[in-house]
C-alpha cells in the first residue's frame, strides 16, 4: 500500500514537473487551433485610436450581428494599449484608454460569451513605440493570465540582435507557465521562413507584411511595403505544406468592408476561406454595410475555412487569365473556387475532366471527376447548379467578374 502511494506521488511530481515545462501540455494549446481562429482586431480600422468603449461596443456588435454565433470569438486589441511598466516591472494599461483595467474589460468581453486578445512584441518596443516585451516575457505572461486574456498577437519591431526562434520560445514557454490557454499568434511577417519552425511554438504565423485595403497593388514605401490582397495569397499559394490543424499560416487579417468594391470583398473573402486562413475582421462592425455583413456571414464559406480535414487550398491552375483553386473537405467534399484578377469579366467553359488531380503534397485527395459525381452547389448565389459529369464534355458556361470568384462546394453523392 505504502510503495503504491510513493509511487502515485512520483508520478504526479513528474507529471507536474513536465507540465511545468510545457512538454505534456503542448496538447492544451495546439487544440486552441484545430481550426483557423475567428475574431476581430483593432488595428486595420482604428490603428493606435481605441479605448473601452469601442472594445465594448465591437463586443455588442459581434454578439447583436450573429457574427459571434457564427464562429467569429476573438476580439483582439492591437498595439497601443499600453501604459508605462510599473516599479516592479509590470505592464500597465493606458488608463486614459481603459479607464477600468484590461481585467474589467476582459469581465465585460467573457460575458458576451467572447474571448480578449492582446498585443505585445518580441522587440524592446512595439512598432508604434509602446513598450516591448523583451526582457519582461514572463512577467508579461503572468499579467496576460491574470487580466485572463486568452490571446497574444506577438510582433517583431525593434529586434535587432534578437533570435526569432529564441524569443519566440521564450514567449510561447512564458505563456504556457502561467498556465493559462493563450493562443499565440506569430507575427514575424515571414521574414525567417517561420513555416519551417514556428509549428512547435505557436498557433499561427504572419507569413508577410501588412495587408492594406486594395485587391492588386502593392504600396511601396522606402524601407517596407504593404501587400494587396492579391500580393497575400501569392506569397501563401506556395505555402500550403506547413499548414495543418493546430499551425496555420496567416496572411493576414481581413479588410472587407474597409473600402473594396463589394466584387473585392467577396473574392477577398472568398480566398480566405480557401486558404484555411484566419478569419480576422478589421472593419467597423458597429455600423456596416447589409452586403459586407452578408459577405461575413456567409456560413458555407466559413465552413469551409473551419473544415476539420485542415487542407490549405491549393491553386491547381491559371487558365485564361483566371485562377483556379481545389480544396479538399473532410468526408470527401471538395470547395472549388474560381478567381478573376484580370481587369475584366471572363466566361469559361468548364470542362471537369480538365480537373481531376490528385492533392500529392498534403492531403493525398483525389477529385477523380471520371469516377466521382458531385453536386454543385454555388456558395454565394446559394443555388444547386445541378451536378458534375463524368463524360469529357463541356459542361456549363461560367461567367466570372472582374476581380470576384465564383464558388462551389462540390458534394460527392453516394458517401
Ligand atoms: C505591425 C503588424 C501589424 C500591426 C502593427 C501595430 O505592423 O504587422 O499587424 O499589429 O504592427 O503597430
Amino acid at each position: 500500500m505504502r510503495n503504491n502511494s510513493l509511487v502515485a506521488k512520483t508520478l504526479a511530481a513528474v507529471l507536474f514537473a513536465l507540465m511545468q515545462c510545457g512538454i505534456v501540455s503542448a496538447q492544451k494549446w495546439d487544440n486552441l487551433s484545430q481550426t483557423p481562429q475567428m475574431g476581430w482586431s483593432t488595428w486595420n480600422k482604428f490603428q493606435g485610436n481605441i479605448n473601452e468603449d469601442i472594445i465594448k461596443g465591437i463586443a455588442d456588435a459581434l454578439v447583436e450581428t450573429g457574427l459571434r454565433d457564427a464562429g467569429y470569438t476573438y476580439l483582439n486589441i492591437d498595439d497601443c494599449w499600453h501604459g508605462t511598466r510599473d516599479e516592479n516591472g509590470f505592464i500597465q494599461v493606458d488608463a486614459k484608454k481603459f479607464p477600468n483595467g484590461m481585467k474589467a474589460l476582459a469581465d465585460y468581453v467573457h460575458s458576451k460569451g467572447l474571448k480578449l486578445g492582446i498585443y505585445s512584441d518580441c522587440g524592446t518596443q512595439t512598432c508604434a513605440g509602446m513598450p516591448g516585451s523583451l526582457g519582461h516575457e514572463y512577467q508579461d505572461a503572468l499579467q496576460y493570465a491574470r487580466w485572463e486574456i486568452d490571446y497574444l498577437k506577438h510582433d517583431w519591431c525593434n529586434t535587432e540582435n534578437v533570435n526569432p526562434i529564441g524569443a519566440y520560445s521564450l514567449m510561447s514557454n512564458a505563456l504556457r507557465a502561467a498556465g493559462r490557454p493563450i493562443f499565440l499568434s506569430m507575427c514575424e511577417w515571414g521574414d525567417n521562413k517561420p513555416w519551417k519552425w514556428a509549428r512547435e511554438i505557436g498557433n499561427s504565423w504572419r507569413i508577410g507584411p501588412d495587408i492594406w485595403c486594395s485587391f492588386d497593388s502593392t504600396k511601396v514605401f522606402p524601407t517596407f511595403v504593404q501587400y494587396s490582397v492579391m500580393d497575400c495569397i501569392h506569397k501563401n499559394d506556395t505555402l500550403r505544406a506547413y499548414a495543418r490543424p493546430g499551425h496555420w499560416n496567416d496572411p493576414d487579417m481581413l479588410e472587407v468592408g474597409n473600402g473594396m468594391t463589394v466584387n473585392e470583398d467577396r473574392a477577398h473573402f472568398t480566398m480566405w476561406c480557401m486558404m484555411a486562413s484566419p478569419l480576422i475582421l478589421g472593419n467597423d462592425l458597429r455600423n456596416m454595410s447589409k452586403e459586407t455583413k452578408e459577405i461575413l456571414m456567409n456560413k458555407a464559406l466559413i465552413a469551409i475555412d473551419q473544415d476539420t480535414l485542415g487542407v490549405q487550398g491549393l491553386h491547381f491552375c491559371t487558365e485564361e487569365g483566371l485562377d483556379f483553386w481545389f480544396k479538399p473537405l473532410a468526408g470527401g467534399d471538395w470547395a472549388f473556387a474560381i478567381l478573376n484578377p484580370t481587369k475584366a469579366d471572363v466566361t469559361y467553359a468548364l470542362n471537369w475532366q480538365r480537373f481531376n488531380l490528385t492533392d500529392e503534397e498534403v492531403s493525398g485527395k483525389s477529385t477523380s471527376f471520371d469516377k466521382v459525381v458531385y453536386d454543385v452547389n454555388n456558395l454565394w448565389t446559394y443555388k444547386k447548379e445541378g451536378k458534375t459529369s463524368t463524360k469529357d464534355k463541356t459542361d456549363r458556361k461560367v461567367t466570372v467578374p472582374s476581380h470576384d470568384v465564383v464558388v462551389y462546394r462540390l458534394v460527392k453523392r453516394d458517401k
